[in-house]
């Protein structure tokens, strides 16, 4: 890290120098390491809206330009040029492959798309009414119980077996609860198709029936996963960061992710939104939630709406847009009532000066709901589908943090505003 540069901050009368490092993209990092070794005080920021956790080389967004890259490759030419295994490997290993390279990683993750077929019990201990999330989080989180050759973090061959598993067999995993929960059969991978087409077949194939995967649908599925494949350290990424600084297994830390990408500010967007379109119901209720969006003592917000790093627009947004416009054409959708109400939302919200002033615009789960449930997907589908794109993200962000040697437990500290130290008092004197 370069660090000519410094910040002195004055406390009292000391001067405490901080070194100021400067990134390759993106603003100056002031290192506070011994703020409090030499100062005695901590720094605040709840939400790390000013706070780097970790320094990192996959990721990195410009939330002003609107630039989202993948170890310096816009997204946009990788939604257009590329394919998720072969970003897969971009992001776990630095570089785009090369043919033979690409091949090899591709043999391997097909290699591995069967589970257990233990866990098939797993999965039918669950309610039969469990959401696919709530399935998935919790089947995750068993893989150690059942892949117990590749959860030693200290032996670099696990680790890579552990990642390349958590590839292959997520969409398996996520299919397997979607089939679960609408009761029917499981439907095994089939390792001739590539990676989209087969979570589409595990999907909505029945034994009893042919099925053929529609390429269009598949490229499309396809560049779903790409654009959600990573994105820095969002609540996730930081979530799986935290529980793997303890020492953590890879398939606990990965179901940590799952369950904090569940809540509907982050990757529960796609399905809160495509709720929301569905009770706004018609154009004409549309400027009622609006105004509501907009009263600061209705907690209700427009979901898909807004961003905490994009304040231009969300890149992701404008290619799951063209991907939206060509799956409903190709589906020859036109009529659907979401679609109309989402269009006229969009059109609304970004003529009104509230979200105009604020930054608000649609985020990449505004669009992401309406190609899902175009394709045949229910809401509940959506976030499952987030967090099987997402898995090489959070594993090629747990295999760095693994591999820095400065790495050390995520312990952060907490401006304390609860009682001092008191007597306890006898129940009967209370
Ligand atoms: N609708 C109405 N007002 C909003 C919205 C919204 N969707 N988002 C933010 N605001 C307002 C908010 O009320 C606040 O106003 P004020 O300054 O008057 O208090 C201001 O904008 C800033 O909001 P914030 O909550 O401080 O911003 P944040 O950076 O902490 O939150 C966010 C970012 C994504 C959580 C938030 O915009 C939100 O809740 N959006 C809806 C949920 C959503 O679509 N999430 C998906 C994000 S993209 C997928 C992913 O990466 O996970």
């Amino acid at each position: 890290m370069a660090d000519n540069k410094s910040a002195t901050l004055r406390l009292g009368d000391k001067d405490i120098d901080l070194p100021i490092y400067s990134p390759t993209a993106g603003p100056d990092v002031v290192d506070i390491r011994k703020l409090y070794a030499e100062g005695g005080v901590f720094t605040y920021d709840p939400g790390f809206t000013s706070t780097a956790s970790c320094d990192s080389t996959i990721t990195f967004i410009d939330g002003d330009k609107g630039e989202l890259l993948h170890r310096g490759y816009p997204i946009d030419q990788l939604a257009g040029k590329s394919h998720y295994l072969e970003v897969c490997y971009l992001l776990l290993y630095g570089e785009l492959p090369t043919g033979a390279e690409l091949e090899d990683f591709e043999a391997r993750v097909t290699g591995h798309t069967m589970l257990h077929e233990q866990m098939t019990f797993f999965f039918r201990g669950f309610r039969r009414d469990a959401h696919p999330m709530a399935i998935m989080v919790g089947v995750v989180g068993a893989m150690s119980a059942f892949y117990h050759d590749s959860t030693d973090i200290a032996d670099p061959w696990q680790r890579e077996v552990a990642s390349i598993r958590l590839i292959a067999k997520m969409p398996t995993i996520a299919a397997w609860a979607y089939k679960f929960w609408i009761g029917q059969p499981f439907i095994y991978p089939r390792n001739d198709l590539d990676y989209a087409g087969n979570f589409l077949r595990m999907c909505f194939a029945v034994p009893a029936e042919e099925y053929e995967v529609n390429p269009i649908l598949s490229r499309a599925m396809d560049r779903i996963f790409t654009l959600h494949a990573d994105h820095e350290q969002n609540a996730s990424t930081s979530t799986v960061r935290l529980a793997s600084s303890s020492g953590a297994n890879p398939f606990a830390c990965i179901a940590a992710g799952i369950a904090c990408l569940w809540g509907p500010a982050h990757g529960g967007a796609n399905q809160a939104c495509l709720e929301m379109l569905e009770e706004i119901g018609t154009v004409d209720r549309i400027p009622e939630f609006i105004a509501r969006a907009k009263d600061r003592d209705d907690p209700f917000r427009l979901m898909g709406f807004g961003h905490r790093v994009y304040k231009n627009f969300d890149p992701r947004a404008t290619v799951m847009k063209q991907s939206a416009d060509e799956v409903l054409d190709l589906l020859g959708i036109d009529d659907n009532p979401k679609l109309q109400v989402a269009k006229e939302l969009e059109k609304v919200a970004l003529a009104d000066p509230y979200f105009a002033e604020k930054k608000l615009f649609p985020n990449v789960d505004f669009y992401s709901g309406i190609i899902l449930e175009a394709m045949g997907f229910p809401t509940s589908m959506f976030t499952p589908i987030f967090a099987l794109s997402r898995t090489v993200g959070w594993i090629s962000q747990w295999k760095e943090q693994l591999d820095d040697p400065e790495h050390k437990i995520g312990r952060p500290r907490q401006l304390y505003q609860g009682a001092t130290l008191r007597d306890y008092v006898d129940v009967e004197d209370r």
